[in-house]
């Protein structure tokens, strides 16, 4: 085995968007496309030299290909060892847990989350540092400005290498360890939850459909739910992980989820249901009847997290990114801890866990997690919510109206508006940033707006700041609407638009979402010309 310098010219559009650099799989199988990019992370980091690299991914079309070419990067560039999944598998909230359980100064994390995968399909790469989480925009900047000048890149020309056994190897002097994706993990729950009473509560009949949509927590779902929690055979659905996810989106919301929404809202649907989504970090939680947005999903959980050993010692603070709904904002009121609101993107949230001034994270994207990992966590969620079943031995229905009762209700949808026209989006968001001033006082559809802004975040711990992070709108009365564009989506631009009304009157508290959002819709249309700009009069996507 050799290590070769390969010559190599710059691609422009590495960018790394809201999560790592997602592109469809024909122009990652570019030449050298996807070295330059591995290539520009390492040349922006630092002191690696001898030091652990964790590889995984979400086991979609191309990822064991880049799986080989990261490996052999990795030993041209000096890593001292890597940490693959078997199979080239690490869900992303494993390999969080890896890299922090090893100590690992970084992770590769092949994904495009959400995204359909196949050959015309996404994929991604994103990088994680030593506390787990994804790279802060210090690195992601770094990385793209360092991709636009890249000249060559390092890498062993070993043959491939086995990651289909577990065990222990060689390229070029770094050590390969193959790793059962599942194990550490599944400890780590078992650390944080209450497993005999969740075991019980399925001994006593309670019945679960965690739909794993192809994707990567099919392995993890088969081993925690239904062996060692004894959920009956048959629970976990579409736990084999496949290139294509099936054909479908694994994207677990109402659309892509449909046919576990169908049954949980069927007469014979089980106690609870729950999906997760390419790489594993996204949840979707459907109750017995009950829909429970993200947002709720959030405030619902941190104000119970305390019936969970792992969080039996209270909470720190909360943290949720700005187009969230403000439903978790009211527990952490209610316990007298923090509550911090930060730009879209997991990432923001590493710091202030890593501060340890929050316990509880989430997004209205359908992610939430805790300080256990750095990143969003599915089957977190989902055991969560079941050690709380099992706990208050009431269905999800019932804790999502004593809830209600108690802090009012933030009704809540995002309407998505895809593969729109970049220039068309782009002067969407450039005319509503340009009238910010005018907006206050004004009459729209019968509401008031009280403010209007554009996002800006300062981290508390570094001071950095986030500028441009989506418009805010907010109404007299509390109703609020925030308008972004996604940085996720691969063609076209997707445009954003956060609705959201509180109440807290009884009576008004089981309202169908549509009707109680439908004079905001009205009134976002207006404020942003959605209509004029894009031709669109609906959106592809309620979520
Ligand atoms: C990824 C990130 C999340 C983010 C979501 C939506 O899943 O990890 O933190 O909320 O994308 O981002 P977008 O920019 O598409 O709204
Ligand atoms: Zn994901």
């Amino acid at each position: 085995m050799m290590i070769r310098t390969v010559a190599t010219t710059p691609y422009d559009d590495q960018k790394p968007g809201t999560s790592g650099l997602r592109k469809k799989v024909p122009v990652f199988q570019q030449p050298n496309y996807a070295e330059n990019f591995i290539q520009s992370v390492f040349d922006s980091l630092e002191g690696f030299k001898g030091k652990t690299l964790v590889i995984g991914g979400d086991g979609r079309y191309y990822n064991r290909e880049v799986i080989q070419t990261a490996i052999r990067m990795a030993a041209a560039n000096g890593f001292g060892r890597a940490i693959v999944g078997k199979g080239g598998i690490l869900s992303t909230p494993a390999a969080s847990n890896v890299i922090r359980k090893h100590g690992a100064f970084g992770g590769l994390v092949l994904s495009a989350s959400h995204n359909p995968g196949g050959p015309n399909e996404d994929f991604g790469i994103k990088y994680n540092v030593g506390n787990g989480g994804p790279a802060p925009e210090r690195i992601t900047e770094a990385v793209f400005a360092r991709s636009k000048e890249i000249d060559r890149y390092l890498i062993s020309d070993g043959a491939d290498i086995d990651i289909d056994e577990v065990g222990e190897g060689s390229v070029d002097g770094m050590t390969v360890e193959i790793i059962d994706p599942v194990a550490d993990y599944a400890a780590l729950m078992e650390t944080l939850f209450d497993f005999a009473a969740i075991r019980a509560m399925f001994q006593g009949g309670f019945r679960m459909a965690f739909d794993a949509m192809h994707a990567v927590t099919g392995p993890y779902a088969k081993d925690i739910l239904e062996r060692r929690l004894g959920a009956p055979g048959g629970s976990v659905r579409n736990f084999v992980p496949l290139p294509d996810f099936g054909g479908h989106h694994p994207d677990p919301n109402l659309v892509h989820a449909k046919e576990l929404y169908d049954l949980m809202m069927s007469a014979g649907a089980p106690d609870f249901g729950a999906a997760s989504d390419g790489d594993g970090d996204r949840n979707l939680i459907i109750g017995k009847g009950i829909f429970v947005t993200p947002s709720d999903s959030l405030a619902m959980l941190a104000a119970n997290a305390h019936l969970a050993p792992g969080y039996a010692g209270g909470l720190a603070g909360i943290a949720r990114s700005m187009p969230t709904s403000a439903a978790a904002d009211r527990v952490a009121e209610k316990l007298g801890i923090g509550l911090y609101e930060t730009p879209t993107g997991w990432k923001f949230f590493g710091n202030l866990l890593d501060a340890g001034k929050v316990t509880i994270c989430g997004e209205e994207s359908a992610g939430t997690g805790s300080d256990h990992v750095r990143e969003k966590d599915g089957l977190w969620a989902v055991l969560l919510w079941l050690n709380i079943l099992a706990v208050r031995r009431q269905s999800v229905k019932e804790i999502a109206a004593a809830h209600w009762a108690e802090y009012g209700r933030n009704y809540y949808a995002r309407h998505d508006y895809e593969a729109v026209d970049t220039d068309a989006a782009n002067r969407l968001m450039a005319e509503l940033r340009g009238k910010l001033a005018d907006l206050p006082g004004m009459e729209v559809n019968g509401l008031t707006i009280a403010f209007a802004d554009d996002f800006e975040y300062r981290d508390p711990v570094d001071q950095s700041v986030s500028r441009h992070q989506g418009v805010r709108i907010g109404f007299e009365g509390g109703s609020r609407v925030v308008f972004r564009l996604s940085g996720t989506g691969t063609s076209g631009a997707t445009l954003r638009v956060y609705l959201e009304r509180y109440e807290s009157g009884p009576g008004r508290l089981d309202l169908a979402t549509s009707d109680a959002l439908a004079e905001l819709v009205a009134a976002a249309d207006e404020i942003a010309g959605i209509a004029r700009h894009t031709g669109r009069t609906e959106p592809d996507v309620v979520t």
